[in-house]
This record gives structure tokens, C-alpha cells and sequence, in this order.
């Protein structure tokens, strides 16, 4: 059975004064769920929030949250996210040296477990953790904003991926995510590469309006399900 296709808007950008609006709005629109950029200032020239806010968007809506960790030694902090209700926690694969130590731990704790890697970064280094992680996610801009320029170079990451997957026999049990950059005039070259989550921030948040919220996701989520 295939990994099923999600819309994953990223918050990063949404006019914070109003987030539950605009959560609810790109919900309404057929959000599968909500992809939470959590940033240390070490690992990411930028700063965002930790567990509380994810625990404030996880306990009002009974969305699927995934949290995307970009501090260093992820490990410190995994479980909290877990806690705080997220449904899928990565971690960077340049950010952990214990990666099946953490990925295993996040599974414990009862969330997916994903890797993250960076545009640089290649998908020979995951052949051995690929056994023990539920989704893995190719950046295709490089962390720490929103509203960035896709990097083309992600496409043949996520074939190269999907085929290392398939070599594996793990193509029907471990979801490619792709984040970053991802925009209406881009996301069925995603798809068609074998994309099965897709992260979409400022293309989605780019209006304070949760109207044009609703719209800007239903939209995604009309292309999404040519591909389903
Ligand atoms: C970047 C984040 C992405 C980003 C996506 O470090 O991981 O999730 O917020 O935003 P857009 O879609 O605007 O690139
Ligand atoms: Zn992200």
C-alpha cells in the first residue's frame, strides 16, 4: 500500500497574531496537517519556539503535527516535542551523531520518526538509518526561512531517494518528504519526482486573510490529489 500524499502548510510565516485563524483556515482548505519549524539560532541563523506552541496548536486541533527540528543535539529536546503532541518529529542527519539512538527514542515515545537532510547533503549517507526511520524529509532550501528559492538539485534527490527506498524494500512503508521553496508553479515537478509530504509555507501564509489561507492551500491540495 503507498505512502499516502499530505499538504503540510509550515506556520514559519503566518501572521502569529492570528495563528489559530489561519491554522483553521488552511485546514478548511484540506491541510493534512501542520509542519512546525522549530529553530535553535546554532544549527539555523534564526530563532522560532519550542514545545509550548506546538503543544498550543497540537491541543486545539486534532491535525497531524510535524515537527521539523533544527537545533543541534536534537536528542535534548525529541521527546518533549513528542509530548507536546506532535505526530512526526525529524531530526537533521547533520545535527545528530546518535541518529538510530534518537530515531528510535522518538518511535518510543509513540511519534514517526523522520531524518532530515540538507541541500548538500546526500542520500547515499542514509542507507543505514533508512531500517529505522518512518519518513525522511530533503530540504530544498537551505533551513532557517521561509519564502527562499527552491533548489532545483532537490528533484534528483527524491528519485535517488525513492529509488534507494525501493532497493530497500521500504518504498511502501517510509514517506519522502520534501520543504522548502515549494510554490504552485513547482509542486507536480515534486510530486512527479515521488514526493509523498509536501511542506508549503509562505506560498500558503502569505496573507494575513484566512479567506486567502483557505484558497492558497486548496489550491496545493487540487494538485496534491492528482497524484494520489
Ligand atoms: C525552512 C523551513 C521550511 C520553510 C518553508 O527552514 O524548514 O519549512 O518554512 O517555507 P517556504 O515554503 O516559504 O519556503
Ligand atoms: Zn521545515
Amino acid at each position: 500500500m503507498a505512502v499516502e500524499k499530505k499538504l503540510l502548510p509550515s506556520i514559519l510565516n503566518a501572521d502569529f497574531w492570528n495563528l489559530g485563524e489561519l491554522v483553521e483556515a488552511a485546514l478548511e482548505g484540506g491541510a493534512d496537517g501542520l509542519h512546525m519549524d522549530v529553530m535553535d539560532g546554532l544549527f539555523v541563523p534564526n530563532l522560532t519556539f519550542g514545545p509550548s506552541v506546538v503543544e498550543a496548536v497540537a491541543r486545539r486541533t486534532e491535525t497531524f503535527v510535524d515537527s521539523h527540528l533544527m537545533i543541534e543535539e536534537p536528542a535534548r529536546y525529541a521527546a518533549a516535542f513528542v509530548s507536546a503532541g506532535s505526530n512526526a518529529v525529524s531530526v537533521h542527519w547533520e545535527a545528530e551523531r546518535h541518529l538510530h539512538r534518537t530515531l528510535t527514542a522518538i518511535r518510543e515515545k509513540g511519534a514517526l520518526a523522520g531524518v532530515v537532510i540538507n541541500p548538500a547533503t546526500p542520500v547515499s549517507v542514509l542507507e543505514e538509518v533508512l531500517p529505522f526511520t518512518d519518513f525522511v524529509l530533503v530540504m530544498s532550501v537551505n533551513p532557517g526561512f521561509g519564502g527562499q528559492k527552491f533548489i532545483p538539485t532537490a528533484l534528483k534527490k527524491v528519485e535517488k531517494l525513492k529509488n534507494l527506498l525501493a532497493k530497500l524494500g521500504l518504498e511502501d512503508r517510509v514517506a519522502v518528504e520534501v520543504d522548502g521553496g515549494i510554490k504552485l508553479d513547482n509542486v507536480e515537478d515534486v510530486l512527479r519526482a515521488g514526493a509523498d509530504w509536501i511542506v508549503v509555507g509562505s506560498a500558503i501564509f502569505s496573507s494575513p486573510d484566512p479567506r486567502q489561507v483557505r484558497d492558497n492551500a486548496a489550491r496545493f491540495k487540487e494538485k496534491l490529489l492528482k497524484f494520489a
